[in-house]
């Protein structure tokens, strides 16, 4: 529920409370220990004077009398039957230490420590001991006349008193931390509910699951916000269904296209080769027979030279079928196709051409896997011959186990590939072309191609069914 790793929503929510409850307390601590110190200190010296008052009362008969026993007594007594008094003493009004509750002796630094001024109805000195802070509060005798009473009191119960409220408050306040972290768990992961559908839902969708919607029922605004979610699902899941089914219809009639142009251009082929070949055959046959009736001196007689025109007619009638729909295509296969195209586009350009092929099996592949592949490279060379400006291209064709792999690479200037595959408004058909050939073979086409670096092709289109070892 927590995902401590990716800094979920409850995670933040019980760390912000954290800190807001570790400071909260704290200051709730620091506080009502300043407000008991202060509180207590109060309480204490009032009830110090009280007991310096009523000693210095009661002692100021026994002084008169000068009945120092019962004034050692009475300082006795005051002492014991208070547990904060640690000491008690009563000095004379010339200074000298008439009665004190030391047991083991009166430390004389006592004497000096807190002075009475005149006419003060008390004076109070804090002094640091051993034993903690004492508080000595000297009360006079009969307005001075008498000497001086001094009680001593000890905060020791006060640090005692400060300490215990100090443990509870930090136990009541980790109490009230752990207890709201539990309720934190538990709210945040209410209140993170929904979001956690809504995410489920968006990845679901994003991975092409458009038929997962958010249940999410509460009626805030987290539940107006999964029923508008849900409702853009429905106009994503109705715009996707109807872009499949365009993207179907466009792939169908493309393939129409494709089918019917190679058709086309088969039957274009044939035609210029069983017709128009034929017929230039014929009078080429015809002329030869007029050439030999015709004298070898006769100037008038052109026959020879109409015979060349004839033969260069039907050559070019023969390259056009050929680049049209090479026979070859069809009836030995794609390699030895491409050999041949090789061979006449070396011939044709100068350029080196290397063919490698790797063709791990004797079968061929399915017809319009062939025409694809064998079209691809048809425009790829194509292209190198109007632009590159190579000097060394390879065509790399390799067939496997998973499908077929074409390269064609060259050395030449190279270009841009991605400003022309992205621009779809292009009269520039060979590259779109090519992509969308093999996209319909249910295969992959990649340009690597930079200016002055060479232009690589690669063509992959995977053998799913089985092999075909004829027309397709
Ligand atoms: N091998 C290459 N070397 C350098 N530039 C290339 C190469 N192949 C393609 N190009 C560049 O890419 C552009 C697009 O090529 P594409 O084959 O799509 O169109 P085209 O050859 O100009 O026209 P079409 O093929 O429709 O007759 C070319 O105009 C050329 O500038
Ligand atoms: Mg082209």
């Amino acid at each position: 529920m927590i995902k401590v790793g990716r800094q979920s929503f409850s995670l933040k929510i019980m760390a912000l409370l954290l800190v807001v409850l570790v400071m909260f307390g704290t200051a709730i601590i620091l506080q009502t220990r300043v407000i008991m110190n202060n509180l207590f200190t109060d309480q204490q010296v009032k009830r110090g004077i009280s007991i310096a008052t009523m000693l210095a009362a009661r002692a100021s008969n026994h002084i008169l009398v000068n009945n120092y026993y019962d004034l050692h007594e009475l300082v006795k007594d005051t002492q014991a039957s208070n547990d904060d008094v640690k000491y008690a003493f009563v000095v004379s009004n010339d200074g000298e230490l008439l009665a004190h509750s030391f047991p083991g002796g009166f430390p004389v630094d006592l004497l000096t420590a807190n002075t009475l001024p005149a006419q003060a109805k008390h004076n109070i000195a804090e002094l640091n001991t051993e034993e903690g802070v004492i508080r000595d509060i000297a009360v006079p005798i009969f307005d001075g006349r008498l000497g001086v009473v001094h009680v001593g009191l000890s905060d020791g119960s006060l640090r005692a008193t400060l300490g215990n409220t100090t443990r509870q408050l930090l136990f009541d306040t980790l109490a009230a931390i752990f207890v709201g972290l539990v309720l934190t768990i538990f709210l945040a992961s209410r209140i993170t509910k929904p979001i956690r559908e809504l995410a489920r839902v968006t990845g679901a969708i994003t991975a092409g699951d458009f038929t997962q919607r958010a249940y999410v029922k509460s009626n805030d605004e987290m539940g107006s916000l999964a029923s508008a979610f849900n409702v853009m699902a429905d106009y994503l899941h109705r715009l996707m269904t109807e872009l499949k089914q365009k993207e179907e219809a466009r792939t169908h009639l493309l393939q129409k296209v494709i089918v019917a142009q190679e058709e086309e251009r088969k039957r274009i082929a044939r035609e210029l080769h069983d017709e128009t070949g034929q017929t230039l055959s014929s009078l080429m046959i015809g002329l030869k027979s007029l050439a030999e009736s015709c004298p070898s001196s006769s100037h008038e007689c052109r026959v020879e030279e109409m015979r060349a025109v004839a033969k260069t007619a039907l050559g070019e009638i023969h390259r056009l079928a050929v680049e049209l729909r090479p026979s070859i295509l069809d009836d030995m296969g794609l390699i030895p196709a491409l050999e041949k195209y090789v061979a006449d586009f070396r011939a044709a350009h100068g350029l080196d051409v290397d063919l490698h092929v790797s063709w791990g099996s004797d079968n061929r592949v399915p017809h319009e896997i062939e025409v694809t592949v064998y079209r691809i490279v048809q425009e790829a060379l194509n292209n190198i011959a109007k632009y590159a400006k190579a000097e060394n291209v390879s065509v790399i064709v390799t067939r496997d186990d998973r499908g077929l792999e074409a390269i064609v690479e060259d050395d030449g200037i190279g270009f841009d590939a991605d400003e022309i595959m992205l621009d779809n408004e292009s009269n520039k058909l060979g590259l779109h072309g090519m992509r969308e050939r093999a996209s319909l073979a249910g295969g992959t086409f990649t340009i690597e191609s930079s200016t002055g670096h060479g232009t690589t092709i690669y063509v992959r289109i995977p053998l799913t069914g089985g092999e075909s070892g004829g027309e397709g």
